[in-house]
């Protein structure tokens, strides 16, 4: 048995999974969420917007966080009547503060040091999983599409499958056909910043507050001018271009006042429509959606009237629990490294080849 460890750009909390493995299926044993300690949270988003901090802070940073991670994998092991020795391995992410995949030096890093979870847990523990495929010239992102088509294959229809987190991702399954995955653009996290600041609230649930609002199609069009969109793929991005500096100076742009509600409603269009652009290259199928995104009912509502062609579902329609998928890849991940087996798929990120994927640290 494999436990996978999540936590994406949202900063929501972290996602686990007990799962095992054959070369044909998954088995999902056992899923949990958990919070990050209040602290830790307000330093990983500062950190992660390009606040200044200090190595000693970087440092402190890196071991709370992986900490965190073995406390909370030995809470889980409790909860589930598990020990340790019956766990093969954990992949872990870790928390992404800064991923940059293009120009001369790119760089990407993930928080959460795996030496402690290692010796706190007694599991071995993959981690470090993009910077491989960075140095063979890749994005590092996205990571999930070979998990994707491992889990949903190919068959003679189309599948999208899409995860919505803080950041949107896409994976494209069409028969006969090199597997296309790659980041469309912002996910939840406009929508989760501009409601926290104005109404205090993480989140907005089921898309409630943008429901009242009217989109403004002027403000949409020149989100949707940005350069990102335009790029070819391979791409992916984060919170370093649509973070809560990047709609400010949108709306600077605009330089006309829009209600807060109205741009709640434009954000969830934007979401919306940088995503159906994408899918809407691929044809018609079936657009399979995972990520906090598909519990949200107005933008699930806004993506099936964009794609009049498409069958939109959340993957739990499919069996597959959407709020889990991400951490099963990881923990599928580790598996993959620990059998000496590749995990990126060069058509996606763009990596000169194909390759094992991750750092391994021991617990002895
Ligand atoms: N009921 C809901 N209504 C609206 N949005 C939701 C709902 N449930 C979750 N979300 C959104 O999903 C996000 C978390 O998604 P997640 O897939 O965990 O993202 P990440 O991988 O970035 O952590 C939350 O921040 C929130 O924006
Ligand atoms: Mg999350």
């Amino acid at each position: 048995m494999y436990i996978g460890i999540m936590s994406g750009t949202s900063l929501d909390g972290i996602d686990m999974v007990a799962a095992s493995f054959s070369d044909q299926s998954v088995t999902l044993h056992h899923q949990a969420e958990y919070p990050f300690p209040e602290t830790l949270k307000e330093k990983l988003i500062a950190l992660s917007q390009g606040a200044p901090v200090t190595l000693e802070e970087f440092g402190t940073i890196d071991h709370f966080l992986g900490k965190t991670y073995a406390e909370t994998v030995n809470r889980f092991l409790a909860e589930n009547d598990l020990k340790a020795h019956d766990i093969t391995a954990i992949g872990c992410h870790g928390q992404t503060v800064f991923h940059k995949p293009t120009g001369p030096m790119p760089f990407t890093m993930q928080l959460g040091d795996a030496n402690i979870i290692a010796a706190l847990t007694g599991i071995t523990t993959v981690a470090d999983f993009r910077r491989k495929d960075m140095a063979l010239g890749g994005q590092g992102a996205p990571l999930v599409p070979a998990f994707h088509q491992f889990l949903f294959g190919t068959d003679a229809s189309t599948k999208v499958v899409l995860n919505i987190g803080g950041i949107a991702n896409i994976s494209v399954l069409t028969p006969n056909q090199s597997i296309v995955g790659y980041d469309t653009g912002p996910g939840n996290m406009l929508m989760d910043s501009w409601i926290s600041e104005h109404k205090g609230k993480p989140y907005d649930k089921d898309g409630a507050w943008a429901s009242i609002g009217t989109v403004n199609q002027a403000l949409l069009n020149q989100m949707l001018s940005d350069g990102y969109f335009a790029q070819p793929a391979p791409k992916s991005t984060g919170r370093e271009l649509f973070h809560r500096g990047w709609l400010e100076a949108q709306l600077n742009v605009f330089n006309k006042p829009v209600n807060p509600e109205d741009v709640q409603a434009t954000l969830l269009a934007f979401t919306v429509q940088s995503i159906a652009n994408d899918v809407l290259r691929f044809g018609q199928g079936e657009l399979l959606v995972c990520g906090g995104g598909a519990r949200n009912q107005a933008l699930m509502a806004a993506l099936k009237t964009a794609l009049p062609n498409w069958q939109v579902m959340a993957t739990d329609e499919k069996g597959v629990n959407g709020d889990s998928l991400e951490a099963l890849a990881f923990a599928w991940l580790a598996h993959q490294a620990l059998e000496g087996k590749p995990g990126n798929l060069p058509d996606v990120t763009g990596a000169s080849r194909s390759c094992r994927l991750g750092a391994i640290y021991y617990p002895d």
